[in-house]
């Protein structure tokens, strides 16, 4: 796995989902903000990927292939990160998956799966990584969660998954009351990343009022935003990134 040695003072987020279409988007605006990058993903050559493209930028990078909704994955990754690049300041939750179906196609190890890779897995790397968090200058926590977890959605594991992220990230506040932690999610609209399919992409198109979805690094702004020193004032909350698609409903 490509890497760029650890050194200095400046901030690491350990990012998951790295390899997917929004997680690369992040771990470059990270990158070319002056943080430090732990890319993790399942899929090593996807993270391999992102990590080459980060070698520009003169940070710390490196990447990390684990299953985050593993104990022992989370476990060895929290071990594997320490040695190669030293603590972490942010934990950035992205790695996602998302199951199609309601009530009718939904069986129970895909119910569980859904849960453990968008709830669990953010919930195992927080507890992990804490205590090097409330060590950091300004320690930050921002999980992806989504419209669909906001609104009803018919993929039922996927909604429900990403509504229990949300709301975990205001609970988390109490776990680091008394420190510099903040713990704020974003919830994207659709984006055209490989999650994506095209009839979803039409279908919100015409929801949004500008006429067109939101991009990865539309995304990835907030995320940087969020991760920046200057968000401290934020602290708590989801905030909504789909160019108003949820905001446009009327009845008339
Ligand atoms: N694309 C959209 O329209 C959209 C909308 C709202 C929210 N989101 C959320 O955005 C986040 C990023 O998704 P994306 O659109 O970039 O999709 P993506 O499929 O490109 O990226 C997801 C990444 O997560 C990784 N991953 C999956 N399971 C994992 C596991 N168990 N351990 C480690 N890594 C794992 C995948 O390998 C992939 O690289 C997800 O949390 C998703 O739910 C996406």
């Amino acid at each position: 796995m490509p890497e760029h040695p650890a050194g200095g003072s400046s901030p690491l987020a350990l990012l998951t989902g790295a390899g997917g279409g929004l997680g690369a988007a992040i771990a470059r605006r990270l990158a070319a903000s002056g943080t430090g990058v732990a890319c993790v993903d399942v899929d090593g050559h996807a993270v391999e990927a992102t990590v080459a493209s980060l070698s520009g930028y003169g940070v710390p990078c490196a990447g990390f292939v684990a299953d985050i909704s593993n104990p022992n994955g989370v476990d060895e990754l929290h071990r594997a990160v320490g040695d190669t690049l030293g603590p972490v300041s942010h934990v950035l939750n992205v790695a996602g998956i998302l199951h199609r179906g309601g009530l009718g196609n939904t069986d129970f190890d895909m119910w569980k799966r859904v849960l453990d890779v968008n709830v669990t897995g953010p919930f195992l790397l927080v507890q992990a990584f804490a205590d090097q968090l409330r060590a950091a200058p300004y320690g930050r926590v921002i999980n992806c969660a989504s419209i669909g977890g906001t609104t009803g959605y018919p993929f039922t594991a996927y909604a429900a998954s990403k509504a229990a992220l949300s709301n975990m990230t205001g609970s988390l506040l109490f776990d680091f009351w008394g420190s510099d932690v903040t713990v704020n999610a974003v919830a994207p609209g659709a984006m055209r990343t490989p999650m994506l399919d095209a009839s979803a992409e039409s279908a919100m198109i015409g929801k949004t009022p500008s006429g067109k979805i939101v991009t990865a690094d539309d995304v990835a702004a907030v995320f940087e935003f969020l991760a920046s020193a200057a968000s401290s004032g934020i602290n708590g909350v989801t905030i909504t990134v789909d160019g108003g698609a949820t905001a446009q409903f009327s009845y008339t």
